[in-house]
């Protein structure tokens, strides 16, 4: 056994968080040993790495959650705490970890530096410098601190740490967070000094939509800094912002978000953040007060430079523009080599799209997104320090000597969190959907989830959030990035009555009431109850649900008071809701608010929180809450039923989006379920089985297919390769998930450019129903985090073989099916230590399953009919299936199939459409001949005209390879 992936508060080896409810967790591997459960473990935390001052231990017992551990231990400001953990396994092996460790941050001691600010106009960006003698050598030293906008920090000449864009982005008027950093090795015996520049930020740029807003929070630079130094002598020292502290102007005169940054090196002072340099001509700097209620250890994970891309090529554009691609549209910046002479000033420019082979950013609309730089002749590597991009391609300005690419580098910018999950499928063109949904994340994980990268609004739209989070927690390991997340959510919500802002952190223009602002959107505000749920699903973290669920509770009180204040009708039919966004449904396709009902949308999501906060409070033993939770949810419930369905199930609102929230939400009684899954599967085959849905609708129509016995169905929509699909996008050429369904038109032209990404992760969704149906990865209510897990995966004839792999939190689960040639079914599934597992074989005969293990040697399992599915409990370990299936998965069209298989296969489709256009062109004729197979066309009086047994022969010849 091994012991691995140790963590605290989410967080391997965390410096400096906020650690105020302590919880740990780690994954037992069990490689090579008999034992397949946890029979009892043993934490130890010492003060001390050689564990000589113990000071828990939990003893060895029985009830310790690998998921999520609780010592009581009170824990002391500036500490590093170590600890590992013992686990016996139930065949009597034994494993100790290595060592861990957490280390705390200021806690509630008191600052002894002060907020300081720079003698200069606000506008100017300021250098701001100390320096300091230390006549012993070093034993350790960290350094605390903040900066207003962002802060870049020096010690004696080098950068400190591997992070950028600190303080990061958060609710700034409500609380602030401040970086730890060891910098024990940048210190030395003598002279030392400290070296900060300042840039705008979030805090003080212009941000907040269309871009007009600036200073949301304030208009002052400002820094504050503690650097706790002991010496060898056990001695300490520290080195604190006061007005003793000098700045002047930096070599960054201009930065912000969306308009990038201008840097002149000619203003560049050599050795500023070195002991030596004379700062005696520097200005002085004034103490000062910034208002936030709260100052705490950060929550925010780092935002680094996660991966490096080479540019890909060097083009020409045929409007003569020097412009190099990335290969990838990405966030984050480009490095670059400058070797120009002095006062040579060059220029880059950000963009998604080419467009006629041109350079093109317009869809960025007011966000200027370029990087200028000025050389006084040095010959080095550059980049920018307060900003960043989301782009594919750059172009170069004024660079008049021969491009060298190596001179050029994608530095890929997000949040430090490791990918957890990948999916491959016999289908280049699905997996490369897979690739742009993970793309689509780490371009939109920066310290907040944002909407996409690019343009003049990189704000975290709580909707987006929501509709992602699952698929997110799949793809990386996302709990302690959403905790921050919440944590905004939370401190917004307070102030407005348990109602949820649109974005988090929300824009507050100052005396100024402006959309931006606004709140309590229907699966916008829902961010609040479904992420946490979802967080809890994937990574079985109590802890982390009950620091949330206050957030959960009141955002479901505040439905109800809007509900009670308009009649207590039990439905939620005031306010403004974005409905389901963007969909194609709506009643001018190019708007914005598709077609279903905006107040059954939101009702739906009413009933929808209030369950999950039921359940919650059932997970946290709040059973009082429970019931009342689930007594409001059956009365909206029933109030939804009355209102918007007939006593025979029929919806009142015919759209996919209200008929596949019906079926994935239980908004209906289970005998209604099975009408109105018919009702949606001929509606899309009215649609010609392609979706219409927008933000609402998307991420839950594949899974409520599948839930409802129609994954074939799913499958179309996910392989349908002509506009609207995923893979219309992908099939032109796209590396993320666009905004819209047809952000780009066929031949190639951007659709619009006032909103319109290119790269939006929320119809990214998709990949979850790719690990959860297609592949078969469900986490399970009653044991989340992966501690019991339910494959059920469904193979699809149009693929020849699926797989996928999670480095769960409690450990790698790996699942594959493949179809062979003879048209039987081979299933794979590897079950990590200590977790149990539950398999749902499909179209399975249970005497004519193999059952192999991991050595291939034949075993016998207790296999379960179960209708058509065969029900088999597992352990962990690697199980194989291998059966015929009772269904045959490769298609062979033939005069009993029907219209709807055909217009579900992309080259059956088009080949039959070009047979027969007077079915295509014509819906009604479509909905009426869906369910309808081929020899009933021929025969019947009006059709048979059009649809000969001539003309099908044909068609069977073409596509029965
Ligand atoms: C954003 C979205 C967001 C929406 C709200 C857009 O501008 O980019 O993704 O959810 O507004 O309706």
């Amino acid at each position: 056994m091994r012991i691995t992936n140790l963590r605290t508060n989410q967080i391997k080896n965390p410096l400096g968080f906020e650690l105020d409810h302590l919880r740990l967790s780690w994954i037992t591997e069990n490689e090579q040993s008999n034992s397949l459960f946890q029979s009892h473990a043993c934490v130890e935390i010492a003060d001390d790495q050689n564990f000589k001052n113990i000071i828990y231990q939990s003893g060895k017992r029985e009830n310790i959650d690998s998921l999520s551990f609780t010592p009581n231990v009170i824990l002391e400001p500036r500490t590093r705490y170590y600890w590992k953990v013992t686990v016996w396994g139930d065949a009597g092996d034994v494993a100790t970890s290595d060592i861990a460790w957490f280390e705390t941050g200021k806690m509630d001691e008191q600052w002894q530096a002060k907020w300081i600010t720079p003698t200069l106009d606000k506008d100017i960006h300021p250098l701001m410098r100390t320096s300091f003698h230390l006549d012993k050598e070093i034993e350790s030293a960290r350094i605390y601190i903040s900066g207003l906008g962002i802060y870049h920090l020096e010690m004696n000449g080098e950068k400190v740490g591997d992070e950028y864009l600190a303080p990061g982005f958060h609710a700034y008027d409500y609380w602030l967070q401040y970086q730890t950093y060891d910098v024990t090795d940048q210190l030395k015996q003598g002279e030392n000094a400290i070296g900060v520049m300042l840039g705008n930020g979030w805090y003080k740029g212009r941000f907040g939509f269309d871009g007009v807003h600036y200073e949301l929070y304030g208009n002052q630079f400002a820094l504050i800094a503690e650097l706790h130094v002991t010496l060898k002598d056990g001695t300490t020292t520290i080195v604190k912002t006061d007005d003793a502290w000098k700045c002047t102007s930096s070599p960054i005169t201009f930065s912000d978000i969306y308009d990038g940054e201008i840097y002149d090196a000619t203003k560049e002072i050599k050795d500023w953040s070195l002991p030596k340099l004379n700062d005696q001509n520097w200005n002085q700097v004034l103490e000062t007060e910034i208002n936030t209620e709260k100052f705490i250890g950060r929550l925010s994970l780092p935002v680094k430079i996660m991966e490096k891309r080479k540019p890909i090529e060097k083009i020409i554009t045929p409007a003569g523009e020097t412009v190099i691609d990335l290969g990838q549209n990405m966030t984050g910046w480009l490095r670059f080599k400058v070797d120009l002479p002095k006062g040579k000033k060059v220029c880059l420019q950000f963009g998604e799209i080419l467009q006629n082979g041109n350079f093109f950013r317009e869809n960025l609309r007011t966000a200027k997104a370029e990087y200028q730089y000025i050389s006084n002749g040095t010959a080095k590597f550059v980049e920018p320090y307060f900003t960043f991009y989301g782009f594919r391609y750059v172009k170069l300005v004024g660079f008049d000597a021969e491009i060298d690419l190596e001179n050029f580098i994608g530095c890929v910018m997000y949040s430090d969190i490791e990918e957890t999950g990948h999916i491959e499928t016999s289908h280049p063109l699905v997996n490369q959907l897979f690739q742009n949904a993970m793309w689509g994340q780490k371009g939109n994980f920066l310290d907040v989830p944002t909407d996409c990268p690019q343009r003049d609004e990189r704000m975290g739209w709580t909707g987006d959030a929501q509709i992602f989070a699952s698929a997110a927690s799949f793809n990386m390991y996302s709990p302690a990035f959403f905790r921050k997340y919440m944590y905004d959510l939370r401190e917004e919500q307070k102030r407005i009555n348990g109602s949820v802002p649109f974005t988090v952190p929300s824009i507050k223009p100052k005396g100024e009431t402006d959309f931006m602002s606004g709140d309590g959107s229907a699966a916008w505000g829902d961010a609040a109850t479904i992420i946490p749920w979802t967080i809890y699903l994937h990574y079985g973290d109590k802890g982390l649900l009950n620091e949330q669920f206050e957030t959960m509770k009141a955002w479901v009180d505040y439905i109800k008071k809007q509900d009670d204040d308009s009649g207590g009708k039990r439905l939620w039919r005031v306010g403004f809701h974005f409905g389901d966004w963007l969909a194609l449904d709506g009643e001018d396709p190019n708007g914005f608010i598709g077609g279903t009902d905006t107040h059954y949308v939101a009702s739906a999501y009413y009933y929808y929180s209030t369950q999950i906060v039921a359940k919650a409070a059932n997970v946290l033993g709040k059973l009082d809450l429970a019931e009342k939770y689930s007594i409001l949810a059956d009365e909206v419930k029933q109030s939804i039923i009355n209102e918007y369905f007939t006593p025979n199930g029929k919806s009142a609102i015919n759209t996919q989006t209200a008929l596949i929230l019906a079926l994935h939400m239980n908004l209906v009684p289970e005998h209604y379920k099975e009408r109105i899954a018919e009702d949606l599967r001929d509606k899309l085959a009215g649609d010609n089985m392609h979706l219409k849905t927008g933000f609402v609708g998307t991420p839950y129509f594949a899974p409520a297919l599948s839930e409802n016995g129609s994954s074939e169905d799913a499958y179309t929509l996910l392989l349908n390769e002509d506009y609207p699909s995923w893979l219309y996008a992908v099939k032109l050429g796209a590396t993320t998930v666009w905004e819209r369904w047809n952000s780009v038109l066929p031949d190639g032209s951007i659709s619009g450019s006032g909103m319109n990404s290119l790269n939006h992760y929320a119809y990214g969704s998709i990949v979850e129903w790719m690990y959860r149906y297609m592949c078969g990865i469900n986490p399970v209510e009653r044991a989340p985090g992966f501690r019991e897990i339910l494959f059920t995966p469904k193979p699809d004839g149009r693929l020849d073989y699926a797989k996928a792999t999670l480095n769960s939190a409690s450990g790698r689960i790996a699942t594959s099916w493949k179809i062979n040639a003879d048209g039987s079914l081979t299933f794979t599934f590897n079950i990590p230590f200590n977790t149990k597992a539950t398999v749902i074989l499909p179209d399975a005969v249970a005497e004519k399953i193999k059952v192999k293990d991991k050595n291939g040697s034949r075993i016998k399992l207790d296999l379960m009919q179960n209708d058509t599915n065969v029900d088999v409990e597992l352990w962990p370990g690697e199980f194989t299936f291998e059966y015929t299936p009772t269904k045959k998965y490769i298609k062979n069209f033939n005069f009993s199939t029907t219209v709807r298989d055909i217009i579900s296969y992309n080259e059956a489709r088009s080949y039959f459409n070009e047979l027969f256009p007077e079915i295509k062109e014509n819906k009604f004729i479509l909905e009426l001949v869906a369910n309808k197979r081929l020899d009933e066309l021929v025969e019947d009086h009006l059709l048979s005209k059009i649809v000969t047994k001539d003309k099908l022969s044909k068609f069977f010849r073409s596509v029965n390879k």
